[in-house]
């Protein structure tokens, strides 16, 4: 028979080990100023969002399992999008090779046209055909070469350190990559053939926006991200603040902040990734004087573990700089907004100091300069991985602005629904919620959620007429407890 003592000893070793762990964990938390998370739990939805779940057939018998399948779509989706980025990266960049430049979208049309007829029909109509053989043109071919063969020797920079992880993750030998490769290019031409050129055959502006919408629930993730995004972000805030003069904002929540990594066009890899979402949050809430500095803190969420990597290595850099450059090229016949000129002018002053940025010839037409940030700036920007879908930050509601422009689009409505509910939970009452999604589904969803919109306008980016570049932008509040 086992005594007391023999049965105790594996017990209180077993309780040391885990209060050994939970302390290394709280410490990891608070140092890095993470959260923690909770999964969202179908017994906790509103009535009105478990009844839009089950017209879907969604249930609390099989709620769970979908957020299963959920997890797992995200994940390959993450996959899909890192391998979109690489071929960009591989036929635009000029760090690995002096070859020219491809822009994806030709491409796209020059892979696309040489398929035949019937093959091509069908694959640009299902997700998963791909005629039996193709051929991918001989330029991109050269570049995916000379892009693997930069890969085997000692990476450059940080683009293609983190390409050479991603295919070794993938368990994709660098030697053998090319066929694999030229299979995501088919993929990757397939999007951007459907995106770019068969829009243009929809003239009616519903079918136009219904097929975007599709198309943007099943692409990639795309990390990419450009200033403009913040641009409307501070117009809306500068609205509200000439309403409500009294307003506090001090606890910002920024959801999928993005990085400036590979872009489908225009990549410009002289200068490093880059994230600008947080600093051009922190300077607009500092320029409209909606919170004072020492009080300020932005908590930064994505699914990207390369985003958040990048933000949370920030605060131990000697220096941090970004170069910023208008998404927009201004050409004769599309101006700049004199609005969007202002504020690219103004951007960051609130934050740091700017100089001049010299940037490559074919970027001339963008408006360009660098910011110097002040490193208590720095500081007060956190980040963490979380998907807003399935989860959210744990304990109680603590923001008072969440931000979330360009990640709507990647929601079907039922993730639309799910990211409402996470985003509701963590809101203090009257806090507000910013984003540029067009999508009625969203405002009856918020609605259920007690957070109505109150605003929305829509901001005029560059152009005239025809020409015009708009964004439409929607503030929402969470009603005040009764
Ligand atoms: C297209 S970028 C937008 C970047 C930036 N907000 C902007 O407007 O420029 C979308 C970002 O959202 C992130 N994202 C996508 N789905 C997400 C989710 N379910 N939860 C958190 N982040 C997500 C992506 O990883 C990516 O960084």
């Amino acid at each position: 028979m086992p005594n007391s003592s023999t049965i105790l000893r594996p017990l209180l070793f077993s309780a040391f080990i885990l209060i050994g762990w939970i302390s290394i964990v709280i410490e990891t938390c608070v140092g890095q100023n993470i959260f923690a998370k909770a999964p969202i739990v179908y017994k906790s939805l509103p009535e009105g969002i478990q009844n839009i779940l089950g017209a879907q057939r969604l249930t609390s018998q099989n709620f769970d399992a979908y957020l299963a399948s959920l997890r797992k779509q995200t994940e390959e989706r993450e996959r899909k999008g890192e391998f979109e980025h690489l071929i960009y990266f591989a036929l635009q960049s000029t760090r690995f090779t002096t070859l020219a430049k491809i822009e994806p979208a030709l491409s796209a049309y020059e892979f696309v046209q040489s398929i035949e007829s019937a093959p091509r029909l069908r694959y640009l109509q299902e997700d998963a055909y791909y005629p039996p053989t193709f051929s991918v043109p001989n330029n991109v071919l050269e570049r995916l070469e000379k892009l693997l063969l930069a890969l085997r020797k000692k990476p450059q920079d940080e683009r293609q350190l983190y390409f050479k992880q991603l295919l070794t993750h993938n368990s994709i030998p660098l030697d053998g990559a090319l066929p694999q490769l030229t299979n995501e290019y088919a993929r990757v031409m397939k999007f951007l053939y459907r995106k770019e050129f068969l829009t243009r055959e929809l003239q009616n502006p519903q079918q136009l926006a219904a097929y975007f919408t599709q198309l943007y629930q099943t692409r990639g993730h795309s990390t990419d991200t450009q200033i403009e995004a913040n641009f409307i972000v501070h117009e809306a805030l500068a609205g509200y603040k000439a309403q409500h003069p009294e307003v506090k904002l001090k606890n910002i929540l920024i959801i999928g902040p993005g990085q400036d990594f590979a872009p489908r066009t225009d990549l410009i890899d002289v200068f490093e990734p880059q994230c600008y979402q947080p600093f051009a949050v922190a300077d607009a809430i500092l320029n409209l004087e909606l919170c004072e500095a020492s009080s300020l803190r932005i908590h930064c969420v994505d699914i990207s573990q390369r985003v958040i990597a990048h933000l949370q290595k920030l605060p131990y850099k000697k220096e941090n700089s970004l170069m910023l450059l208008s998404g927009i090229a201004e050409n004769q016949n599309r101006k700049l907004a004199t609005d969007f000129r202002n504020y690219f002018k103004r951007v960051g002053q609130s934050i740091g100091t700017e100089s001049a940025l010299a940037v490559p010839e074919p970027q001339q037409s963008h408006l360009a300069k660098q910011l110097n940030i002040r490193n208590e700036i720095v500081q007060k920007i956190t980040a963490q991985n979380l998907n807003i879908v399935t989860e959210r930050l744990a304990g109680e509601a603590r923001f008072d602005l969440v931000i979330v422009t360009n990640v709507f689009p990647y929601f079907s409505e039922t993730e639309l629904a799910l990211a409402l509910t996470n985003i509701g939970a963590m809101m203090k009452p009257g806090a507000l919620l910013i984003h540029n999604e067009s999508r009625r589904e969203l405002l009856t969803f918020a609605a259920l959620l007690g957070l109505p919109s109150i605003e929305s306008r829509t901001v005029l980016l560059a152009g005239v007429k025809e020409t015009a570049l708009y964004d439409g932008v929607v503030i929402h509040q969470k009603k005040q407890l009764n």
